[in-house]
């Protein structure tokens, strides 16, 4: 049967293609992208409440507005003046992503999108009818998205810019001037940018700054996915002008209705009570990051930039030969998950994503089997 035109250029998602092959025993697991932490005790008590009270019915599509003033709170702490009636709770940031999409795009319209960058951008502005237009983010430059960088690639097409700090696959944090900077060229240009900030609060040096305190061009998507570790829970949430809003909403009420009214709960609960829980999370991602930084420096060749958020590395093996090939390599023979860099991109090339959102000791030995096998091979 044929599927539809826009499906042809959408190829299965490459971290996916690798996690398929890395079933079976005695294999590390550096791909992923998900916190190893459970989510607060304040959450869990909340579902098992919600669960009681008989919360399992549709919520307003928009979210519970109880939660949505908590995201307003939290909103306010980044700079960002919002009311619930321009907030919108989400199936995650991914839904918040393809409704933005899907709210502004026509056929052919450009989205500019960060190259190496989130692998969804792309397949997520083709799904919406548009066309993805990578811009440049470089190595020599921490892999922060210049602004100039972004200006070279606007069309008479282009109607969107996507920007993630803290950045995946590089874990780049975007400096406040380089935000306000975007900022001034979506205004001179009348582009909304749609800032994917999920990893916000998770850093370890600088801070965050969001695009949305200084335009209000700015459609803030974020999640509670990598804060309070909630992957399998599927809450996000968006905020934008209130006429975005209410496009992304006829999107979002056909396709989704409402967000489970569970995870809302539990995301109720994060935002009210659980204070302190992110912190204290990322000091022990700060640990992790500077031991997977101290190992990468002890293999021949590997380069890496600092990441100052989230909670990847994306070294340098172009000594090595080519990503994909060099993952399938550390894969079958060291038995360790890591995503190629071209899964993120044209830009990715020569380098490995090695997520550091697991133990130590899964680190250290993951380290170990890559630089043993490294080693053998410049050897025979
Ligand atoms: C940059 C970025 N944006 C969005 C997402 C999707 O998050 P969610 O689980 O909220 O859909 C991810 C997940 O890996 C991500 O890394």
């Amino acid at each position: 049967m044929d599927l539809s035109e826009r499906l042809s250029h959408i190829d299965i998602s490459g971290i996916r293609r690798i996690f398929e092959l890395a079933k079976g025993e005695d294999v590390i697991n550096l791909g992923l992208g998900e916190p190893d932490f459970p989510i607060p005790e304040e959450s869990k008590e909340a579902v098992a409440r919600a669960l009681e009270e008989d919360l399992t019915h549709y919520t307003p599509s928009m979210g519970l507005h109880r939660l949505r003033e908590q995201i307003a709170g939290k909103l306010k702490g980044n700079g960002i003046s919002s009311a619930p009636e321009e907030i919108l709770v989400t199936s995650g940031a991914s839904e918040a992503l393809e409704i933005a999409l899907l709210a502004l795009l026509d056929p052919g319209d450009e989205v500019l999108i960060p190259d190496p960058g989130f692998v969804s951008y792309a397949p997520l502005t083709r799904i919406a009818g548009g066309t993805p237009v990578p811009f440049d983010v470089r190595e020599e430059e921490n892999f922060e998205p210049g602004p100039e960088a972004i200006r070279e690639r606007i069309t008479k097409r282009t109607k969107a810019i996507i920007i993630n700090s803290p950045g995946n696959p590089t874990g780049a944090v975007s400096s406040k001037k380089d935000v306000k900077e975007i900022a001034g060229i979506a205004e001179e240009y009348r582009l909304p940018v749609i800032s994917d900030e999920v990893y916000d609060e998770i850093i370890y040096e600088g801070a965050h700054h969001s695009i949305g305190a200084y335009t209000d061009l700015a459609i803030t998507v974020n999640s509670f996915s990598k804060t309070y570790a909630m992957t399998g829970l599927r809450l996000g949430y968006v905020h934008a002008r209130r006429e975005i809003v209410e496009g992304m909403l006829k999107c979002h009420q056909y396709v989704q209705a409402s967000t489970c009214s569970l995870s809302q709960a539990a995301a109720t609960a994060a935002l009210e009570k659980a204070k302190g829980y992110t912190e204290k999370m990322t000091r022990v991602l700060k640990k992790r990051r500077d031991l997977i930084l101290k190992l990468l420096g002890d293999i021949e060749g590997v380069n890496c930039v600092r990441p100052k958020g989230a909670f990847y590395v994306f070294p340098n093996f172009s000594a090595y030969g080519s990503s994909k090939d060099l993952a399938m390599t550390i894969l079958k023979e060291a038995r360790v998950v890591v995503t190629p860099g071209t899964a993120f991109g044209a830009g990715g090339e020569g380098h490995l994503r090695l997520s550091y959102a697991t133990s130590e000791e899964k680190i250290e030995e993951g380290l170990k089997r890559i630089k043993d096998l490294l080693r053998l091979q410049a050897t025979t």
